[in-house]
């Protein structure tokens, strides 16, 4: 019985995966399947939560070195894709000086993904919103 059940669980979790691969393409499956920078940080230098419309959230953490983005960590309790951006918003923040961290936007994070599904959209908006609100919240602190 339990042989049989992680058969169909497997047989399933594939089907799944086929799925994502499809609708999404390679860009967010891969990153969907292995989320970089995932996960809340402690005591980082900046932080925001955002939510959007949709109910989803992203939170990003941002430590800093001499005005430069050193460390990156993301959370979401949203769908995939709002994980998947919050990862890519992360990866183009980091190492970044404060300027380049702010701007940078949803446009660039569709552009690393090759894109979503229009309803999906903005989810990257979404984490370059968050991941702007943590860079700004810094620099109010911190830049003179
Ligand atoms: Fe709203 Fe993805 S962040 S559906």
């Amino acid at each position: 019985m339990t042989k049989e059940l992680n058969a169909q669980l497997d047989e399933l979790q594939e089907k799944i995966y086929d799925q994502t691969l499809e609708v999404f393409g390679p860009e967010v499956f891969k990153r969907w399947k292995e989320p970089a920078y995932m996960g809340r940080m402690k005591n980082p230098h900046s932080y925001a939560r955002l939510t959007g419309s949709c109910g989803d959230s992203v939170e990003i953490y941002l430590k800093f070195e001499e005005d430069r983005v050193s460390e990156v960590s993301f959370f979401s309790d949203g769908c995939g894709p709002s994980v998947v951006c919050g990862s890519v918003a992360c990866e183009l923040a980091l190492g970044k000086d404060v300027e380049n961290a702010a701007s940078i936007t949803g446009e660039d994070i569709l552009h690393i993904l090759k894109g979503l599904p229009e309803d999906k959209e903005h989810c990257a908006y979404l984490a370059a919103q968050a991941l702007q609100e943590t860079v700004h919240g810094y620099i109010k602190k911190n830049v003179t």
